[in-house]
């Protein structure tokens, strides 16, 4: 377990050796995150709120693995990723062999439905419903059942130059930003509350049909969440 701060440059580092998905299926939305995106993620859960070091950690749609990975060389005491797609789950079990965290993750090939029990932290990169409408508000509700804390991406109603220009030149790659209406009244009605709001900036290669640029790049907002739930564990 790492007791020691770890720096940002070497988790990216690890991050970057995490393959991408070899055939991604638009439907599912399989697209890997971004490995200076996950590791700012993941900074902010282990150092800013300290939900990662030492907790239970569940990442729903793992894909191949990097928020949980990451989460485990970070020194979560207990890893799970799950995810829909068997190829998905696969790569990022070959990954976890790749990067010496083999013995770290369980990983589970199902539809996050079939996931119950109580973690401290739940990271996740859902689908944002772009190509199923709503399939990010399963995801919404999963995580508000099972995690206490929960690290959460949504695209993000801020846009603009002039915006992404900000984000660029910001020393964290982040700016606090308040939340969605949508997102809000969400997880307000599930009991949850919301402690705080990240933009960052997510850029991917061109990869699906719909994707009419060769790079995409939009903004996106990591919530993080205190949910309804107390896990004791
Ligand atoms: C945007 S990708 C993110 C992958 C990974 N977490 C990352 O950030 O690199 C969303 C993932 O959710 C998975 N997924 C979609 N619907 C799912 C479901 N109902 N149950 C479990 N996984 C699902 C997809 O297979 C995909 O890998």
């Amino acid at each position: 377990m790492q007791k020691r701060l770890v720096r940002k440059i070497d988790l990216e580092i690890l991050l970057s050796q995490i393959k991408l998905h070899p055939s991604p299926k638009p439907s599912l939305e399989q697209y890997t995150i971004p490995a200076d995106v996950a590791a700012t993620i993941l900074y902010i859960a282990a150092y800013t709120y300290n939900d990662i070091i030492d907790k239970t950690v569940i990442d729903l749609g793992c894909g191949t693995g990097r928020l949980a990975l990451g989460a485990a060389f970070l020194g979560a005491k207990q890893v799970v990723g799950v995810d829909i797609g068997r190829t998905a789950v696969r790569t990022a079990y070959k990954n976890s062999e790749k990067t010496g965290l083999k013995n770290k993750v369980q990983w589970v090939i199902t539809d996050i439905n079939a996931i119950h029990g109580k973690f401290n932290t739940v990271l996740q990169n859902p689908p944002f419903g772009v190509q199923r409408r709503k399939a990010d508000r399963k995801f919404l509700e999963k995580a508000l059942e099972v995690g206490d804390r929960i690290y959460t991406l949504h695209k993000s109603f801020h846009k603009g130059k002039a915006f992404i220009k900000k984000l660029k030149a910001s020393r964290t790659n982040t700016i606090p930003v308040f939340p969605s209406n949508f997102v809000k009244k969400f997880v307000e009605g599930h009991n949850g509350r919301i402690k705080a709001v990240y933009a960052m900036l997510m850029t991917i290669p061109h990869m699906f049909n719909f994707h009419t640029k060769r790079k995409h790049e939009f903004v996106v907002d990591l919530h993080v969440i205190e949910g309804k739930t107390k896990c004791t564990v």
